[in-house]
């Protein structure tokens, strides 16, 4: 965390009319003061960020949210919105007392166009719920993640997330074709468009992606999703050093281009760690030790030819050897325990101890040079761990110890920022800034741009 930040003496305290107001348009039951769910929703997923709200207010449809925002701008009252509180930078937490707004029961798909491919649906939705719901239409949603359980297509725009599939559909700048939105003194701006093309004006939904609530709440949702298609093969590969596992990726993305739907990697320390600490995850090359491992996944439409495709592309890699062993998974089950291997990192982090998280866009040659670097700085002290999404030169450096240490965290930062900033990479590549990097923003962005959006 940077500095330490004061509660400003501008912003109002709750008090028992203010509680009262909220009841009058949300009804009792949607103002939350039980104790069990303001501690559940006052402290991040990684139980690193804490707040101290008295509050929670969970409203059921866009004109109470405008509602409530109108309020507490007329009253001075602070808020932080609140999807399914999985953001990994002390984000979706209130920093002191602020009203939380959560979008929970904000949940509801309100269409789908079948022809179009195209939802609308409430931000309050749960991405898995939405997963299961285009299942049955024969589509799937464009971004897969981690979180997918608990997170809320609400927070995974005002992310930006990025997760498992950015390599084939691309970001949400591309995906989401709409929002609406509701602004801090309640005003709605609908934007909610179902269109893929629409050049007239300024494209205002794109500051919302990824705006981490600081412009509004988002309170709607359209998005184009693919449709499902036939054919899914997983791979899951050894490699004897980084720069295999680099060259795997550009021949990857020749030779299986087109159905090319996930590319990611872990190094045997991220491995060991999900054996060690998750139940169930075993290495699928048990007899050999490796430095690093490869999943690759496949989307199309052609069983046979994708396959194909696929067993010609790992013969090939044996042959160079830029892969030591591979596995092709045969059927469903055992595609998820692989995925399980990566997914489950950031849980197995979390059983292993404290950990100091990081989420860098580095060009993909030097990507692995920092996670080195740290732990030769670090020797002993931590386990020092690189997994990602490779595809998109997206390294996440976490740094797993027994407990929180200063000591540790200043050997760090602000090394790791520098560095990434020297090698022309960004300090968020996805997770966002949240209050983790609030203060650090500028190792990514220059004081000008930052400036511009303070004066608007
Ligand atoms: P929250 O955590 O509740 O909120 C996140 C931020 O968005 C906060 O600043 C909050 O104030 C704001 N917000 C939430 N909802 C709204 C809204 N409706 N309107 C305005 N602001 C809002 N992220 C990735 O990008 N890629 C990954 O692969 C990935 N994997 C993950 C795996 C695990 C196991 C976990 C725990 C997290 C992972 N994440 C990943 C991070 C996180 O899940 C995403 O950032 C997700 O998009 C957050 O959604 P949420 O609903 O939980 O939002
Ligand atoms: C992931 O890709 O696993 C997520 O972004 C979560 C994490 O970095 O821990
Ligand atoms: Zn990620």
């Amino acid at each position: 965390m940077g500095g330490v930040v004061q509660r400003s003496p501008r912003f109002s305290e709750l008090n028992d009319d203010d509680v009262r107001y909220f009841q009058e348009i949300l009804g009792k039951k949607n103002v939350i003061q039980d104790d069990d769910k303001l501690s559940a929703a006052n402290i991040d997923w990684m139980h690193k960020y804490k707040g101290a709200s008295k509050l929670i207010l969970q409203p059921c449809n866009t004109d109470q949210v405008s509602q409530i925002l109108k309020y507490c701008n007329s009253r001075c009252l602070a808020v932080v919105p609140q999807g399914g509180n999985t953001g990994l930078v002390g984000g979706s937490v209130p920093v002191f007392d602020e009203v939380i707004v959560s979008l929970s029961s904000m949940n509801n798909i309100i269409s789908f166009d079948k022809v179009s491919g195209i939802l609308v649906c409430e931000a309050g939705c749960i991405l898995e719920n939405i997963m299961s719901f285009l299942d049955n239409e024969g589509f799937i949603m464009p971004l897969d993640l981690g979180a997918k359980g608990s997170c809320q297509i609400g927070g995974n725009v005002s992310t930006n997330a990025g997760g498992l599939r950015l390599v084939r559909y691309g970001s949400l700048h591309g995906s989401v074709l709409g929002v609406e939105a509701v602004l801090a003194n309640g005003t709605v701006l609908d934007m909610l468009k179902t269109l893929r093309k629409d050049n007239t004006g300024y494209g205002l939904k794109h500051l919302f992606i990824g705006s981490e609530g600081s412009l509004g709440i988002v309170t709607k949702v359209s998005i184009l999703t693919p449709p499902k298609l036939s054919s899914v093969n997983v791979a899951f590969l050894a490699c004897k050093d980084y720069s295999c596992c680099q060259k795997l990726l550009q021949e990857a993305k020749r030779k299986l281009g087109e159905i090319l739907s996930a590319f990611e990697f872990l190094d045997s320390q991220s491995m060991n760690l999900v054996t060690n600490h998750l139940e169930g995850a075993r290495n699928p090359f048990p007899t050999s030790l490796h430095n690093f491992y490869v999943l690759i996944e496949t989307t199309g439409s052609d069983e046979s030819s994708d396959k194909q495709k696929l067993e010609a592309f790992l013969l090939g890699s044996m042959e160079n050897e830029l892969v030591s062993d591979g596995v092709l998974a045969q059927d469903i089950s055992q595609a998820s325990t692989f995925w399980r291997l990566r997914e489950g990192i950031s849980e197995a982090l979390m059983k292993a101890g404290a950990v100091y998280k990081y989420d860098l866009s580095i060009p993909v040659e030097n990507l692995y040079n920092l996670v080195e670097e740290m732990r030769s700085r670090l020797g002993d002290a931590a386990n020092v761990i690189g997994y990602g999404h490779l595809g998109d030169s997206n390294l996440h450096l976490n740094v797993s110890v027994p407990r929180y240490d200063n000591k540790i965290l200043s050997q760090i930062e602000p090394f790791v920022y520098e560095w990434t900033s020297k090698h022309r990479g960004s300090i968020s590549a996805e997770h966002g800034v949240g209050l983790m990097k609030a203060n650090e923003i500028f190792y990514s962005q220059s004081r000008e741009t930052v400036r511009i959006v303070v004066y608007y």
